[in-house]
């Protein structure tokens, strides 16, 4: 089984790649999970509705820990023993550094030992589509903004900065993606990537 993340902030288009990359997988005969974070288990939908909710406030401390909540179980019960030949996540563990960490700058190193703790496996291709903030909201503008996007645009600046400063420092599992590319230059490029990397 092959985990490939795709990271980014909003309106990046990130599942019209993923969709895109099921169904190229899927015509090859290769079996094909999706899942999204936080949410993808039972539990974690139910912590999902709580995360995005626009009627409450929650501390960045109380935000951090439901992300960990929700991915302990989409870990434990949908990506250990998954059996399909790949896993395509919307977002994984990267996610939490680039918005609790460098967004709501909560204590990386702290982020790091939680992603230890519910012993999350490295995926072993990330994508990380870029844009710039402005941009990704614009191709959102009729959507309803939820809890998380109604954050600042400071705040989605450090998210995105933060994203590049985690790609490069994984360079060896990440690639890069100007996601203001056409949609069908990202999927070419996403598969060369995962035909020379796997
Ligand atoms: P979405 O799935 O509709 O994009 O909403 C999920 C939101 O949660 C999105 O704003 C990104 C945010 N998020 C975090 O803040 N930390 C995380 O670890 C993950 C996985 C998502």
């Amino acid at each position: 089984m092959k985990i490939i993340s795709f990271e980014g902030i909003e309106g990046v288009g990130k599942s019209t790649q993923i969709n895109l990359l099921k169904e190229y997988l899927e015509f090859k005969n290769l079996s094909v999970e999706v899942l999204r974070e936080p949410g993808s288990s039972i539990p974690g939908e139910k912590i999902r509705e709580i995360l995005l909710d626009t009627s409450h406030d929650l501390t960045n401390e109380t935000e951090l820990l439901l992300m960990f909540a929700s991915r302990a179980e989409l870990v434990n019960s949908k990506i250990i023993n998954n059996k399909s030949d790949y896993l395509l996540l919307d977002r994984f563990y990267d996610a939490s550094i680039a918005y609790q960490g460098y967004g709501r700058n909560l204590s990386i190193p702290l982020i790091n030992s939680l992603i230890s703790f519910i012993k999350c496996p490295e995926p072993d291709v990330s994508f990380l589509l870029d844009i710039a903030v402005e941009d990704g909201f614009a191709r959102k503008k009729n959507d309803k903004k939820d809890r998380i996007e109604s954050a600042s645009v400071a705040f989605f600046n450090r998210v995105k900065e933060g994203y590049l400063s985690i790609a490069k420092e994984n360079n060896d599992r990440f690639t890069i993606i100007d996601a203001s590319m056409d949609i069908n230059e990202i999927h070419m490029k996403i598969i060369d990537t995962l035909n020379t990397s796997l």
